[in-house]
């Protein structure tokens, strides 16, 4: 029915279709926006619909509309019945902004809707805004996780649409907080302008009254204007103004404009509307302001919104003639950026962040840093795995890129802004984890596939056995190779550096190990804990593990063989095992120090001479406010917010036990606070950081008390209120306690005000000494007190905070509340050499080894002959602060490579330099590079193609750059600037 409506209706519109659209045909730009009257005020009215990728509801729930009884939203409804109206007056536009659902859409319409969907983008009618998979989040997100993102929703518009389609406004309208980061790379996207809804109630408020809710935000300290984005906060949130939604979810009244009736409302609707501009008008600069007229799914029905809109429209211009300053038009938001730019001003700027984000006093949004804390973990080793799938495929040349499209739509669906962060339901959670599982899946066939290509020796010998991930090694969990009498292990380094690692296998017998050169493997077995052994779920009989030093080379792989050895004498290291007795960790680079109560006492750095004394280490917890959320001070802790009862911590306990176990490959000190908190402090041969792995839960919450957990890290250093957090694990902010750059702030939550995101460190320092802590998953952090640094690791509460979800954040499995398993990594070294091993570190933790193993029927004999035991893409070494981001096979002879300096300027005396790089030497194993275009970050046009708009600030600094003019490059050797990441497509 619906579909005959609207196929009648494009018929009898073809015809005036085709002269408008002939006189439109590609008027999709900045020419062909409607700029308004210089003595006007101009209300760029911006229909839009905000669908969540996942909250309430699955994203597919969504898309379909089912389970309307846990929410009215039903995306498919509401994409057939915009394009629909669209058709009905050619003024009308729309925007949409997530390709996930557009996606969805798209592949089920006729080619007749396709063709006139291009048409209307062609004309600017309809419009991408920002493109993305999703809506990210912007806190719990790593930056190469975005950046796919974008490139996935950005590659889909491109190929469906060219030109008209690309996105050129970042439009993050619902995120809790703004990152930097964030900034820059929309700015590195070739965006022109990024809208949210969301600041501190302070800030906001001083914006507002100070005609500064818009700005020119300098998003990195490193990269200079091309990081500089013009940004704006929304007016009214992201609704319409009161009083006029006219969506089938509002109750407002219609425009009734027939005069006879005596419910003729116009003068007082439009009224309304004046009354409307007017105020949103006040905190905004120019005689511009945008109206967003939609919310939430809204358009399911698009009928009554644009029909209202229109005659709104309408009569409010018409009040011109009586004197009215306002002028209401169709407009969208890059539209609507252009007609500011046009204005040509002076724009205040700003270089710090939008987070925390305060929305009354006692509202901190900064529980969902943590909250859902194995899902965040599950999103980056995700990640890792998909990078080093991409790269698999494009070095054994199998073209299954199509095959790892399911992980890439699992990763882009679980960076909203309600997926990664924590803050859906736990059936959307679930859902969540469960797309990302099967992608894994299919990803791991594609690992397998690849390997059957550059294992074997000659071309002719097939593989003889699968490689598989073992995926709960984190529990010293391996099924298939329990009770084996041989298998293999594949690490993959997806790194562009050789690098050594520590492998732990949990194996139920004893074992020969041999490296890739034959050479019997020297390892540590050691008993599996029983803190692990206890975690609930854990199949595994396996009692021992084996630990052993690895060195892989840069961006390939080394197989270890295993074979069983029943009855023979295996030699085997010393072990030493101390129980509640002081000890020590050592090595030849650091000791770690606890006395016999179990408590970390001191680090020392040998080499520096430096040491930290610690007060305190160890779990604690906030109790978690339980209000009714009636009144701000009534604010519960929740998701989203974290309000803690007071600032007073709770120890998990006031004993613990330690027992110390020393080898010769790692020293470790595994100390047990309670039943559901404990770590294990571990200290390898050569390395320069301390490994402390936690493991926390179930969290008790049988007294009806929310806890949040927190790993609190006390020293002497004097870090004078001052801490350093990452943003999306990239350039590192300033944080002081009790304070905000920008404006004066006033405290009202002086634990939970202080906390910010962390993705992947913080640290305090002061004039000889810097504590970093690097962490395997996006965490929110703090530093209460001076020479203190907490992380928070977990969240158990029995209240919810009423901002939506409706169900506590109270997550269970296997019948008791979750376990969940982590990594710290300290590092105690001077401030002017922390950053090589921070910046390194951090950059082996996202991109760590991947294990395969597989279990050939056959000898260490036969399996050398036949098989590539090690095996490297690079035959030269990359300079240390390069890394490979990218590295996707696009079609057998064309790639897309991108490469990043992941130093900051003057961080480091040697590494925070402009370095050179040939990337030819990335494909030497698989041909010459031919062509090579330089591409914005979001790969969707060639760079010299991109013309950004100059945007001048009240400092008199103009962001002006000049594009480089080539497009294709002659020579292979890219130049890098300190933070600086190129996008290249490669053709061979
Ligand atoms: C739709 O268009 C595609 C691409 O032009 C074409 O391959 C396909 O056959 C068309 N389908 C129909 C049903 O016409
Ligand atoms: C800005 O201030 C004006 C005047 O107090 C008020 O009417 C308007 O609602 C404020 N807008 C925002 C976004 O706070
Ligand atoms: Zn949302």
């Amino acid at each position: 029915m619906r579909i005959s409506t609207y196929c009648a209706v494009l018929l009898c519109i073809v015809a005036q279709c085709f002269a408008a659209s002939h006189k439109s045909r590609n008027t999709c730009g900045y020419d062909s926006c409607n700029l308004g009257q210089a003595n006007k005020l101009n209300v760029h009215i911006v229909p839009h619909t905000h669908d969540d990728v996942g909250w309430l509801k699955t994203v597919d729930q969504y898309y379909y509309g089912a389970r309307n009884d846990i929410q009215h939203a039903s995306v498919q409804y509401i994409l057939d019945s915009v394009i629909e109206e669209l058709v009905q007056n050619p003024e009308r536009r729309f925007i949409y902004v997530e390709i996930a659902f557009f996606w969805r859409w798209w592949n089920q319409q006729s080619n007749d809707t396709r063709n006139f969907v291009k048409e209307l983008v062609n004309a600017g009618r309809l419009e991408f805004i920002s493109g993305g998979w999703c809506m990210h989040d912007e806190a719990t997100t790593y930056y190469n996780s975005i950046i796919d993102q974008h490139t996935l929703g950005a590659e889909f518009l491109r190929d469906q649409f060219g030109e008209c389609a690309r996105p050129k406004i970042g439009w993050q309208i619902d995120p809790f907080g703004h990152s930097r980061e964030v900034a820059s790379l929309f700015a590195q996207m070739g965006f022109d302008g990024l809208f949210f809804a969301r600041a501190d109630y302070q800030d906001s408020d001083l914006r507002n009254s100070t005609k500064t809710m818009e700005m020119i935000w300098k998003g990195s300290a490193n990269l200079g204007r091309q990081s500089w984005l013009f940004t704006g906060l929304l007016a009214d949130f992201y609704d319409p103004p009161d009083s006029l939604c006219f969506d089938r979810s509002c109750g407002d009244q219609p425009i009734i404009d027939d005069p006879s009736l005596n419910d003729y409302n116009v003068p007082e609707r439009v009224q309304t509307f004046i009354d409307a501009a007017h105020d949103q008008a006040y905190g905004f600069a120019t005689n511009h302001i945008m109206m967003t007229m939609g919310s939430d799914f809204h358009y399911e029905n698009a009928n009554l919104w644009f029909k209202n809109l229109d005659k709104l429209i309408k009569y409010v211009n018409a009040q011109q003639t009586n004197g009215s300053d306002v002028n209401v038009f169709y407009s969208t938001p890059s539209c609507y950026v252009y007609a500011l730019n046009k204005v040509d001003r002076a724009w205040t700027s700003k270089t710090d962040d939008f987070f925390p984000l305060g929305d009354t006093p006692h509202g901190f949004w900064t529980g969902y840093f943590t909250s859902r804390a194995a899902l965040k973990r599950y999103e980056r080793h995700s990640n890792n795995i998909l990078q080093a799938t991409r790269q698999l495929n494009a070095l054994s040349q199998i073209n299954l890129r199509n095959d790892i499209f399911y992980l890439s739509e699992a990763m882009g669906i679980v960076q909203h802004h309600d997926a990664i962060s924590g803050t859906e339901k736990q059936n959307v959670a679930d859902d969540y984890a469960q797309r990302l599982s099967e992608g894994i899946d299919k990803a791991a066939d594609v690992i397998n596939n690849a390997y059957a290509k550059l294992l074997p020796n000659e071309s002719e010998i097939p593989m003889n056995a699968t490689q598989f991930l073992c995926q709960y090694s984190n529990i010293s969990e391996c099924l298939p190779i329990e009770g084996q009498k041989q298998f293999t292990l594949t690490l993959w380094n997806p790194t562009i550096h050789p690098i050594i690692h520590h492998v732990r296998v949990p194996v139920t017998k004893e074992y020969l190990i041999r490296d890739p050169m034959g050479s019997i493997v020297s390892a540590e077995y050691v008993p599996i804990s029983t803190t692990t052994r206890n975690i609930p779920g854990r199949k595994s009989s396996a009692q021992n593990q084996y630990i052993f030093t690895t060195s892989l080379p840069a961006l390939g792989f080394s197989t270890y063989y295993f074979e069983a050895k029943s009855g023979e004498k295996i030699r085997k290291q010393k072990t030493t095992t101390t129980r509640n007795e002081a000890c020590t960790l050592e090595n030849e680079y650091i000791r770690v120090e606890f006395d016999d109560h179990g408590n970390l006492h001191q680090i020392i750095n040998l080499e520096k001479g430096i040491a930290v004394p610690f007060t305190t280490q160890g779990f604690y917890w906030y109790t978690s406010f339980a209000g009714n959320n009636s009144r701000p001070e009534f604010q519960s802790s929740g998701a989203y917010v974290f309000r803690p009862l007071t600032s007073k911590i709770q120890p998990v306990s006031t004993t613990r036990t330690i027992t110390c176990t020393k080898t010769e490959t790692v020293q470790s000190a595994s100390i047990v606070f309670n039943a559901w908190a404990s770590q294990e402090v571990s200290l390898f041969h050569g390395m320069r950081t301390v490994e402390i792995e936690w493991t926390v839960g179930p969290v008790p919450i049988d007294d009806n008390v929310g806890k949040e957990i927190i790993i609190r890290y006390d020293t002497d250093i004097e870090s004078a209120s001052k801490y350093y957090t990452d943003a999306n694990g990239r350039e590192v902010l300033e944080r002081i306690r009790n304070y905000r750059p920008t404006w004066n702030y006033s405290i009202v939550e002086n634990v939970s005000g202080n906390y910010y995101p962390i993705n992947s460190r913080i640290w305090i320092k002061d004039h000889t000494r810097q504590l970093t802590v690097l962490i395997d998953r996006s965490e929110g952090g703090a530093s209460i007190l001076d020479g203190s640094i907490e992380i928070m690791v977990h969240r158990r509460i029995a209240h919810d905070d009423s901002l939506g979800i409706n169900e506590p954040l109270n997550e269970t499995a296997f019948g008791e509340g979750l376990v969940v398993r982590g990594k710290h990594f300290l590092i105690l070294e001077s401030p002017e050499n922390s950053s090589r091993i921070h910046r390194v570190g951090a950059q082996q933790l996202f991109m760590h080894p991947i294990a395969t193993y597989a279990l050939p029927q056959t000898s260490y004999a036969n399996y050398s002959k036949a098989y590539h035991q090690t095996w490297s893409a690079l035959s030269e070494s990359m300079p240390l602060n390069v890394h490979l981001l990218t590295l996707d096979q696009l079609n057998p002879r064309q790639f897309l490579i991108r490469v990043e300096h992941y130093f900051e300027l003057n961080e480091d005396d040697i590494y925070s330099h402009p370095v050179e790089v040939d990337l030819q030497a990335f494909f030497k194993s698989l041909g010459t590079i031919t062509d090579l275009t330089e591409l914005t970050l979001g790969a969707n046009m060639p760079l010299s193609q991109l013309h950004r708009l100059d945007w001048r600030t009240t400092d008199k600094e103009s962001s002006h750059i000049d594009m480089p003019k080539y497009s294709s490059l002659k020579d292979t050797i890219v130049t890098l600037n300190p933070m600086q990441i190129k996008t290249f497509q490669v053709t061979l």
